[in-house]
């Protein structure tokens, strides 16, 4: 097939889905002959180049297009754009970027000799450190700040010590969750699934990672979910596209920075109870990595509410809706779980079944729940796409934006479909290489040396863990992309 063909000129390993590799593809790709290109695209003339870009952006085109239409223009998935936030309240921000869409220029963003990651998570615009204790949080440090290789060793530790009660946390909050939803639709003929999904996130989340169990604190039990949205909405609003009416999206969500205060009440609360409640990890924090109460509990927070109940917030309703309004596709993998499930769920049976590992994988790459990545040259450097090469100077700002990257043509056959099968057997295996979600390949390894999410593997295992259950607990699950609209439970 021709995509093997392809692939064989990339770094390419053989992998069992959601196995980490020994040595991760984490090189840009080798020197090439291809084609030396000057940049294509323009920054725009000062202050109205920003703000028309951004109002493409954000209005009249919306990021997919906005993208799109530049590759088509420019004949390049490498062209120089302005990206927001921009004017005018954004002072000293610099809105310019170099534009990486297809899945080789977008490999160099994982290269960390080549590029840094220091403060730009979420692009030039950093939310005020006011948001986390006014210290900067593992996921804004670049791998060459030591306190980068404690935070990340330590995140690493917080998930292998919460590895021995994952599984019953996050089993014990599905159940709350569905039998929530299922009396809902019992009585009201349906059950929104989005605040349920959130809550059962929450609980499990603080309790498998922190050791905290919120039902010690009635408020953080009741409410802790919504204090993380709205702390996370205050620090994103200005880079994500709502969809309200314009003007005033324009006008109130994406021309200033929202301040801490307006929900510091929440986050001292939250702070609070994590020093209350999770005292073992606070000490272990300190003994084993020398991480002090406070650098420990900001950093705790961060990663429970920002990375990881920030991340299944947005990656789980994607992959319960198209579940519940797919049934011919629900029934090949009811029939999946149920042979492999044995008396009961663990996470070795699911890794035995590779359709809804393969759902898991093509529900990333259709939707990567974190869309955009950037990373700035630490050096001067040449970036290759497929068909040309390109010179980066030190300190430019290189974007990937991931909805399309996973739509490279070169790589996946019919980019466009949702194929559930399209990771599965040794081709599928091989594309692996090419899913990019956790800001590296799905075959490379998180460490303390690259930028990879802590928590790769636990979110596709988690995921698929979540999928299982629910189709061994009903035979069918019928909704949409908010609701559960019936639900068959399944005969014991
Ligand atoms: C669906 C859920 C998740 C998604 C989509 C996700 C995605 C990501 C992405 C894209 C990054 C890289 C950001 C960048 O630098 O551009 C990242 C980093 C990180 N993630 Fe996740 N993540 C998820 C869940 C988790 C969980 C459960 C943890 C728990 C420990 C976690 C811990 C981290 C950490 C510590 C980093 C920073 C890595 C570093 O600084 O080297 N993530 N995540």
């Amino acid at each position: 097939m021709a995509i093997a063909t392809k692939m064989m000129t990339c770094r390419m390993m053989s992998m069992s889905p959601g196995m980490p590799s020994s040595s991760p593809p984490t090189q840009s790709p080798p020197p090439t002959s291809l084609p030396l290109r000057t940049i294509p695209g323009s920054y725009g003339w000062p202050l109205l180049g920003p703000i028309s870009d951004r109002l493409d952006y954000f209005w009249f085109q919306g990021p997919d297009t906005f993208f799109k239409k530049r590759i088509d223009k420019y004949k390049s998935t490498v062209f120089r754009t302005n990206v927001p936030p921009a004017f005018p309240f954004f002072v000293g921000v610099n809105p310019n970027v170099v534009a990486v869409l297809d899945t080789k220029s977008f490999a160099h963003l994982f290269d960390m000799d080549i590029v840094e990651k220091k403060n730009i998570l979420v692009g030039e615009y950093m939310p005020s450190v006011k948001f986390t204790g006014n210290i900067r949080t593992c996921a804004y440090l670049d791998t060459s700040e030591p306190q980068h290789i404690k935070l990340k060793n330590f995140a690493m530790d917080i998930l292998k010590r919460s590895s021995k009660v994952w599984l019953t946390e996050l089993v014990g909050s599905l159940d709350t969750m569905w039998d929530s939803i299922e009396s809902d639709v019992c009585e009201k003929g349906s059950g929104g699934y989005l605040i349920p999904l959130q809550q059962a996130m929450f609980r499990f989340l603080v309790k498998s990672l922190a050791g905290a169990d919120p039902s010690n604190s009635p408020e953080i039990a009741e409410g802790g979910y919504a204090m993380l949205d709205k702390w996370l909405a205050l620090q994103l609003l200005p880079t994500v596209k709502i969809g309200i009416l314009q003007p005033l999206e324009e006008i109130f969500l994406h021309s200033f920075a929202y301040p801490f205060f307006l929900v510091s009440g929440d986050y001292n609360k939250l702070y609070e109870f994590i020093k209350n409640e999770g005292k073992e990890l606070l000490s272990h924090a300190e003994t084993e990595f020398g991480l002090n109460q406070e650098e420990t509990i900001h950093n705790v927070l961060f990663v429970l509410g920002f990375n990881a109940f920030g991340g299944f917030s947005v990656f789980l309703p994607g992959l319960i809706s198209r579940i519940a309004s797919d049934t011919t596709l629900q029934e090949k993998l009811r029939n999946e779980v149920r042979q492999n499930a044995g008396s009961g769920l663990s996470f070795e049976s699911v890794m035995k079944m590779p359709l809804v590992q393969s759902v898991v994988y093509e529900t990333l790459r259709l939707s990567p729940p974190v869309p955009l990545q950037f990373a700035r040259a630490r050096k001067d450097f040449r970036l290759s796409s497929h068909d040309s090469v390109f010179d980066i100077k030190e300190g430019e700002l290189l974007c990937g934006y991931q909805p399309l990257v996973m739509r490279d043509p070169e790589v996946f056959d019919e980019p466009e479909s949702f194929k559930a099968d399209r990771f599965m057997g040794e081709e599928g295996s091989e594309l692996l290489n090419y899913l990019y979600w956790s800001n590296g390949p799905q075959t490379g390894s998180p460490s303390e040396s690259n930028k990879q999410c802590a928590a790769k593997d636990y979110v596709t295992l988690t995921a698929s863990m979540i999928v299982a259950y629910s189709l061994k607990r009903y035979d069918t699950i019928t909704g949409n992309s908010t609701s559960i609209t019936a639900l068959e439970k399944a005969v014991k």
